[in-house]
C-alpha cells in the first residue's frame, strides 16, 4: 500500500457553509490560492447547484488554479453533477464530489427511502457523474452510524459503478479513534475490490476527535483525508488540516506517511483563513495558536535554552512562523517592496505592486519600520477591496476627549458624488458612524465589532472586524489601519459596498424575472 496521503481541503465547501458572513469570489480565489501554495491536491471550491454565487466561484477557481485539483460536491441527482460539471468544466482536469446518507436514521428519517434505494440512487449517480470526468468521489455521508453491512455494501457497489474515491464521514463527530479506525479496517477485510478505490475519510469534531479519528483511519489504510484550515466548518468544525499535515511530518517515525504539503506556508495560510472568515484562532489551538510555540513556566524556559528539543517537537520555522528579519522603511524601494513579496512567496500576478507600494509608503511614514506581518496585512487588505467600489472614504476627522460627547465628520464619494456629514456620538467611532450613516442614508444594524492589532507594539496596525445583517443577511467587512477610528470606519464602508453590491445582483434577478413573465 503507498505511504502517500492525500490531502483534501474543504475549507472553501464544509468550512464556509458554516461562516455567519459569507465569502465573495475575490476572497474564495485567495484562499484557494494559499491552499495551492501550501500543495493541497484536491481542493473542494463549493457546492454549485446550492447558489449562483457558489456556481460562479467555483467556476473561477477551477479556472485560476492550476495545481491542485478543483472538486464541486453534488447531491446523488442529476441536476447537481450537471451544475457541478458544468460549473469544473473549465478545468482540464477535476473531480465530481458526490454523496448521499446511508446510515439508518438518515435513510429512514430524512431520506424517508430504504436502503436499497439509497444504494440504487448512489450508484445511478456515480455513473451519471463518470460521464463527466473520470475522478469521482462518493461519500457515504454519516458512514460513522451506518451499519457495517450496509457500509460494506454500499462501497463495493459505489467502486463498481466507478468512484476512484470513496469517502467515509463521520458526518456528526460520533466515534472514537478505535472506533473509526476499526470501520477502516472492517472495510478493507470485508470489500473484495477495495483496492481499486482511494479510501478517504472526513471526521468532525463534535467531541474533538476529528484529527485522532483521522489519524487512526490512515493507520487503518485510508489514504485520503479531508479537512478544513484551522478546522473551521459545520457546528465545531472539521478535522484541521494543518494539524493533520504537521502529526505526519512530525511523526513520520511512527506511521511511515508522507504527504505533498509544504509546511511552511501553513502559518500564513491560517492567518488568511482566519482573518477572510472572521473566525479568530483560539491561543491555545495546536500548530496556529499564538501560544503554540510559547513556553510559559521557568522550569519550560530553562530546558529550551539548554536544548530546544528538552519541550519543543516542532519549531516555529518549521510551519513559516518567522521572525522579521528585514526592516523595510520609507527609504525602501519599490524593488525591494516586489523582493520581499517574492522571498515571502507571492507571485507577481498576486499583487498590484503601484497600489502596494502606495500604501507602503503611507504606511512607513505613520509606522517608521514595516515588518513581513505590516505587508502582508496591507496586501491582505487591499485584495478585499474593489477598484469600482460605490462608497469610499475621502476623509475623516474625530474631536474627542474624556469628557465631552466626540464629534466626527466624513467625507465620502458615493458613486459620483462627493458627500459631507458630521455627527456627535458616545465616542470618537460612534460619531464616525453616525456620521457615515448620514451620507450614505441608510441604517445598518451593527452585530459585531471586534479590535484587534496586527502585529506587536503600540505602533501595531489596528484592526478592524465588523458584522452587520441585511435583510436576513450576514456581511464582514474589515479595516486596517495605524489610527483604530479609521479601520472602524473602513470596516464599516466595505460593509455598505457589499450590501450595495447585493442590492445591484438582486435588482438584476427581479428584472430578468420580470422580463421573464
Ligand atoms: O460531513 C459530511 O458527511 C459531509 C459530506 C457531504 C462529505 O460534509
Ligand atoms: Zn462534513
Amino acid at each position: 500500500m503507498s505511504d502517500q496521503v492525500i490531502l483534501f481541503d474543504t475549507t472553501l465547501r464544509d468550512g464556509e457553509q458554516a461562516l455567519a458572513a459569507s465569502l465573495s469570489v475575490n476572497e474564495k480565489l485567495q484562499i484557494a490560492r494559499a491552499l495551492e501554495r501550501m500543495g493541497i491536491d484536491i481542493i473542494e471550491a463549493g457546492f454549485p447547484v446550492s447558489s449562483p454565487g457558489d456556481f460562479d466561484s467555483v467556476r473561477q477557481i477551477a479556472a485560476t488554479i492550476k495545481n491542485s485539483r478543483i472538486c464541486a460536491l453534488s447531491r446523488a441527482v442529476q441536476g447537481d453533477i450537471d451544475a457541478a460539471a458544468q460549473a469544473l468544466n473549465i478545468a482540464d482536469q477535476f473531480r465530481i464530489h458526490t454523496f448521499i446518507s446511508t446510515s439508518d436514521i438518515h435513510v429512514e428519517s430524512k431520506l424517508k427511502r430504504d436502503f436499497s434505494q439509497v444504494l440504487e440512487m448512489a450508484t445511478g449517480a456515480i455513473k451519471y457523474a463518470r460521464k463527466f470526468t473520470d475522478d469521482v468521489e462518493f461519500s457515504c455521508e454519516d458512514a460513522g452510524r451506518t451499519p457495517i453491512d450496509n457500509l460494506c455494501r454500499m462501497v463495493e457497489e459505489a467502486i463498481k459503478a466507478g468512484a476512484r474515491t470513496v469517502n467515509i464521514p463521520d458526518t456528526v463527530g460520533y466515534t472514537s479513534p478505535s472506533e473509526f479506525g476499526g470501520i477502516i479496517t472492517n472495510l478493507f477485510e470485508r470489500v473484495p475490490n477495495i483496492h481499486q478505490a482511494v479510501i478517504s475519510v472526513h471526521c468532525h469534531d463534535d467531541l474533538g476527535l476529528s484529527v485522532a479519528n483521522s489519524i487512526a483511519a490512515l493507520e487503518a489504510g485510508a489514504r485520503q483525508v479531508e479537512g478544513t484550515i484551522n478546522g473551521i466548518g459545520e457546528r465545531a468544525g472539521n478535522a484541521a488540516l494543518e494539524e493533520i499535515i504537521m502529526i505526519l511530518k512530525t511523526r513520520q517515525d511512527r506511521f511511515g506517511l508522507h504527504c505533498n504539503a509544504n509546511p511552511t506556508e501553513i502559518y500564513r495560510t491560517s492567518q488568511q483563513v482566519s482573518q477572510l472568515c472572521n473566525m479568530p484562532i483560539q491561543s491555545n489551538k495546536a500548530i496556529v495558536g499564538t501560544n503554540a510555540f510559547s513556553h510559559s513556566s521557568g522550569i519550560h524556559q530553562d530546558g529550551v535554552l539548554k536544548s530546544q528539543n528538552t519541550y519543543e517537537i516542532m519549531t516555529p520555522e518549521s510551519i513559516g512562523l518567522v521572525r522579521n528579519t528585514l526592516n523595510l522603511t520609507s527609504r525602501s524601494g519599490r524593488h525591494v517592496i516586489k523582493h520581499r513579496m517574492a522571498e515571502l512567496g507571492y507571485r507577481d500576478s498576486d499583487f498590484d505592486l503601484d497600489v502596494l507600494y502606495e500604501r507602503f509608503l503611507e504606511l512607513a511614514d505613520k509606522k517608521g519600520q514595516v515588518f513581513d506581518y505590516d505587508l502582508e496585512a496591507l496586501l491582505f487588505f487591499e485584495n478585499q477591496k474593489e477598484a469600482d467600489a460605490h462608497f469610499q472614504l475621502r476623509q475623516l476627522n474625530v474631536q474627542a476627549g474624556s469628557n465631552h460627547f466626540a464629534t466626527g465628520s466624513v467625507e465620502l464619494q458615493i458613486g459620483d458624488q462627493i458627500v459631507a456629514e458630521a455627527a456627535t456620538g458616545n465616542g470618537p467611532v460612534d460619531s464616525v458612524y453616525r456620521a457615515i450613516e448620514r451620507a450614505t442614508g441608510q441604517h445598518i444594524e451593527i452585530q459585531g465589532f471586534d479590535i484587534g492589532a496586527q502585529g506587536g507594539g503600540h505602533d501595531a496596525l489596528g484592526k478592524v472586524d465588523v458584522t452587520a445583517e441585511f435583510e436576513g443577511r450576514t456581511f464582514h467587512g474589515m479595516g486596517l489601519s495605524t489610527d483604530i477610528v479609521e479601520a472602524s470606519a473602513q470596516a464599516l464602508i466595505r460593509i455598505y459596498n457589499l450590501i450595495h453590491r447585493q442590492q445591484q445582483i438582486n435588482a438584476e434577478k427581479s428584472k430578468r424575472a420580470m422580463e421573464e413573465v
